[in-house]
């Protein structure tokens, strides 16, 4: 089995139709330094034999190497920016399963509705697919010290990798505003945390400078080598659905960096004729937090604006200003996509049912059902379609919202005004004695 790809031709490129400039990739390069745009890493792929890269794929799966068992470095021919894969930093990521969803299917009004869960990543979350690839260039650059600002996942996952690879961490994250399952891994990990008086938008904000002034290696998804590792969520997801393409695939969108690596690999993958159609994306976000949808919506498509307050429940995708939202509307063109956006009451029950499906998520991924029932509702989503949602994030993530929901108790504050959610869904605990005949009254047997 060859451990090695050819020696790489990838390049980091301008997405800016005007501009297209082209970099080496040993550059430490978050945008293009000629007119700011985002980059992408840009290959001229060897013209496979679809079908014998296929039969590659599969094989590395009963490999015993450690890279061949990764659900990202198994695709390694899709991004290939690595000569050596002794460089590669990896805790055996992806490789997360497609659940089917039976009462989720039957709460959208569907017959049927797959997800594909990628809380069941090592650290619980989507965003170690990245940060595999986001780690491995930060080793080939040589860096020593490596920095994220982050709604909890993205710190989580990063302090893991840069513990596996030996590199100091340092995680900004919004004071009091992220999951505890969350800041208990940053720390577990060893990472620095750093929490800011501010919002993630605040302290993207201050990162970005930071990595621009001093050795921090940036791991934002404004990195492109995150987005490459994030492209195997989708081809992993078409190798298991026998490279044929669902009719939607469904995505929840805070900063916008999944969606944007979701698309490309799925345009990268019709143009190497390993699938032959694309899904169309739907990209869901929260109604407070959702600068797509709006932008979407408006007839001006000069000016994209921020949300100056963002505001959900869903902590993970409490963003306002998007860096990838430019390579989203790309991923959106790519594919004949679609934006919704849901509430608090809508997400909230949303989860309880991916929850009785036996499943779970936390609440950013729950956005995926709410915004595939609403899109049923509106006809866009044909109930016979075929479906797959990505499900981003693990149930423990966010222990507190699950137990309030159950509890009655979830309450979200918008400006002012308290808005109390609904447990439509709960399934309240009961307190009793320690007494067998209570109980067996209680259960009725
Ligand atoms: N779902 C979960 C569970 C997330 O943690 C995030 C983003 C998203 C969805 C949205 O993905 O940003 O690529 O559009 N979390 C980031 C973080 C921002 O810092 O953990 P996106």
């Amino acid at each position: 089995m060859p451990t090695t790809t050819n020696p790489t031709t990838a390049q980091l490129r301008c997405i800016e139709d005007h501009c297209r400039a082209t970099f080496a990739i040993t550059e430490r390069l978050y945008t293009c330094p000629n007119c700011q745009g985002l980059l992408d890493v840009a290959y001229e792929f060897d013209k496979p034999l679809a079908d014998e890269w296929k039969a590659l794929f599969k094989a590395r799966r009963t490999s015993d190497a450690e890279v061949d068992r990764s659900g990202v470095w198994r695709f390694r021919e899709l991004l290939p920016f690595v000569n050596d894969t002794a460089n590669i930093v990896t805790l055996n990521e992806g490789n997360t399963p497609i659940y089917t969803a039976p009462r989720s299917a039957e709460y959208a009004a569907l017959d049927h509705l797959r997800f594909k869960h990628q809380g069941m990543n090592p650290t619980g979350s989507f965003k170690d697919n990245g940060m595999t690839t986001g780690l491995t260039q930060a080793k080939i650059l040589g860096a020593k010290a490596v920095a994220c600002a982050s709604t909890g996942n993205t710190s989580a996952s990063m302090a893991a990798y840069a513990a596996r690879a030996g590199m100091r961490g340092v995680v900004f994250i919004p004071a009091r505003q992220i999951a505890y399952g969350k800041l208990s891994q940053s720390l577990e990990y060893g990472s620095l945390v750093v929490e800011i008086e501010g919002n993630f938008d605040d302290a993207m904000k201050l990162v970005r400078d930071l990595a621009e002034e001093t050795e921090l290696y940036l791991l934002n998804s404004i990195n492109p080598f995150r987005l490459e590792g994030q492209k195997a969520i989708a081809i992993e997801m078409l190798e298991q659905l026998h490279w044929l393409a669902p009719d939607w695939l469904v995505v929840p969108g805070g900063n916008l960096g999944n969606s944007s690596a979701i698309g490309k690999g799925l345009f990268e993958m019709r143009e190497l004729g390993l699938i032959d159609r694309l899904p169309r994306l739907a990209v869901i976000q929260a109604e407070g937090a959702s600068p797509l949808y709006e932008f979407m919506q408006s007839d001006d498509k000069t000016i994209f604006h921020p949300f100056a307050h963002p505001a959900t429940l869903a902590t993970a995708i409490k963003i306002g200003k998007p860096v990838s939202w430019k390579k989203a509307l790309r991923a959106l063109a790519w594919t004949n996509g679609v934006v919704e956006r849901v509430s608090e009451q809508e997400i909230a029950d949303a989860k309880a049912m991916i929850g009785r499906d036996g499943i779970g998520c936390e609440p950013a991924s729950a956005t995926t059902l709410a915004g595939i029932k609403k899109l049923v509702a509106a006809g866009v989503i044909k109930s016979d379609a075929n479906i797959v949602a990505v499900l981003t994030g693990n149930v423990m993530k966010d222990p507190t919202y699950s137990i309030h929901y159950h509890t009655d108790q979830l309450t979200f504050n918008e400006a002012d005004a308290e808005q109390i959610i609904k447990g439509n869904f709960a399934n309240k605990g009961v307190r009793v004695a320690a007494d067998k005949q209570a109980i067996r009254r209680l259960l009725e047997l």
